[in-house]
């Protein structure tokens, strides 16, 4: 078992100025989360007594941000004279503690609460006073270099721009997550100068302080150094955006799910997946969405916050808000909006829109239909093009269509309008008002057909030609006929 913290300190004020953003940096977005979020829901795997995120630059918004998450504290740095100085700022806001400080960044979206575990783990077996997290990189360049003594014991962390040559040729880097002993990391924060090249209050130089009073002072190599690297630009973002991705999807196919293509398929780190689900190429599954064992999703297909039962299908469509019961069908080209339940065994077909209404166990919208705030009977079938008018254009209204009731295509179902279970509606009616079960409701103009009106008003044209031919054969067939 881990010991669990006393803190864990987020560091997130620094201004991110290679974003070129309006938004804060930490609060752009990867795989559902933004990046102080993704840093939030690894650091709460630790379990720890306090958790605090120094905020600075975009405070206003970062700290709104984050009100959202319980357990969360903020502390602002109104400067940011340096990293030192930003775990100053955090332990003053915090009470005495006992027992391991963690401290990590806002903007490092791959690192792992196993990894922090790792961390605080070796800390604890070596007894150390410091344990600094590390990573053989390949480009060290800008990143404090670990200095090891002859024993191979860690002495201290050198900044690049402090760094000489022979320095910089070292490999090993800061991570810049540490877990260290509070007491230990409260006296040394007080020993702090900002004796370097950038003038800052350096969280870096407390390794050195504690060796130099005779602390154990140590290092956990990660062979992923993915999970050290943070995001400073854009670029960076669509890197880590797209390995993390890579991730994700590569731990659901472990767990049992069929992707067809896995790079064109993004799944945020929030939603869940049951077995045998078939995702296909271009599919995005965002925030809370869930997909139950053996439902298929895709072509291109986009759900937000979408339930998916098992053995549903969805197909080249849109769903945001969503509910799709067990082996329910959609798409191709449906759009289903907040608040559309699909239920067990029914369909939404091609270029249908549904909204905040229900379509019952088997029934069916099958093609080119808006169904708006209705409550949809099971099996009712509603026929190709019927609309239902929910908005008066002051108001929404709702609409009920009873069990077994069958709706004739092209009809508007002016609302509120309640049909019963059992009744018809003929094609291309405009209902208004409601029936009674058994009833059929026909709310068109009857049908007038008016003779030989294209020999007189399109002579000339090939239609009148057509109908000219036609009625000849009309007439030869009839003679035809009397003389068998
Ligand atoms: C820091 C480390 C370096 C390490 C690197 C890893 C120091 C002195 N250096 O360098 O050894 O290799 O991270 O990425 O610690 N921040 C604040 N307040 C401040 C300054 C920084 O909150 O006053 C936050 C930033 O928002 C950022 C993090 O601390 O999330 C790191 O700051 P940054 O300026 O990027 O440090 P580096 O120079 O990269
Ligand atoms: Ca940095």
């Amino acid at each position: 078992m881990t010991t669990r913290p006393a803190a864990v300190v987020v560091l997130a004020a620094g201004e991110g100025t290679r974003m070129k953003s309006s938004t804060p940096k930490v609060l752009h977005e990867l795989a559902g989360r933004s990046l102080v979020g993704h840093a939030v829901a690894a650091v709460q795997e630790l379990e720890p007594d306090h958790l605090t995120v120094v905020i600075g630059h975009g405070r206003d918004q970062v700290a709104a941000h984050l009100g959202q998450t319980p357990g969360v504290a903020t502390v602002v740095q109104e400067q940011q004279l340096g990293t030192g100085h930003a775990v100053q700022v955090a332990l003053g806001a915090l009470p005495d503690l006992d027992g391991v400080v963690v401290v990590t960044y806002g903007d490092v979206p791959l690192l792992t609460g196993a990894t922090l575990h790792e961390l605080v783990d070796a800390h604890t077996a070596d007894a150390n006073a410091v344990t600094v997290l590390t990573a053989d990189v390949a480009d060290p360049t800008g990143y404090g270099r670990i200095l090891r003594d002859d024993e191979g014991a860690v002495r201290g962390i050198v900044e690049h721009k402090d760094a000489s040559a022979e320095v910089r040729a070292i490999t090993e880097i800061n991570s810049g997550i540490y877990a260290f002993d509070a007491a230990v990391l409260r006296s040394a924060l007080g020993q702090l100068t900002t004796d370097n090249s950038q003038g800052e209050l350096y969280l870096t130089d407390v390794l050195g302080i504690a060796r130099s009073e005779g602390r154990r002072v140590g290092a956990f190599v990660t062979d992923d150094p993915w999970q050290t690297e943070g995001v400073n630009d854009r670029v960076q973002l669509a890197t880590m955006t797209r390995e993390l991705n890579r991730r994700v999807t590569e731990r659901w196919m472990r767990a049992g799910v069929t992707m067809v293509d896995p790079a064109t398929t993004w799944i945020d780190a929030t939603v869940t997946l049951e077995q045998d689900v078939v995702l296909r190429p271009g599919v995005q599954l965002h925030g809370s969405t869930h997909v139950g064992a053996g439902a298929e999703v895709g072509p291109d297909s986009t759900l937000r916050d979408v339930t998916v039962g098992a053995d549903a299908s969805v197909v080249r469509s849109h769903l945001v808000g969503a509910e799709v019961a067990a082996s329910a069908s959609v798409g191709p080209f449906s759009y289903l909006r907040p608040g559309a339940v699909i239920d067990e065994r029914a369909k939404a077909g091609a270029f249908v829109e549904i909204k905040a209404s229900s379509v019952g166990e088997g029934a069916k919208v099958p093609h080119l239909s808006y169904v708006g705030d209705a409550t949809i009977g099971a099996g009712v079938n509603i026929g190709a093009g019927t609309i239902v008018a929910n908005y008066d254009g002051v108001a929404k209204h709702h609409t009920t269509v009873g069990r077994h009731t069958f709706v004739g295509s092209d009809s508007v179902l002016v609302a509120p309008v309640e049909l019963a279970d059992g009744s018809y509606v003929a094609a291309g009616s405009t209902v208004t008002a409601g029936t009674e079960p058994g009833e059929l409701a026909v709310a068109r103009a009857r049908q007038r057909n008016v003779d030989g009106w294209v020999a007189r008003r399109r002579a000339g044209t090939a239609t009148a030609e057509a109908a000219h031919a036609a009625q000849q054969r009309a007439g030869d067939d009839h003679v035809e006929g009397e003389s068998v």
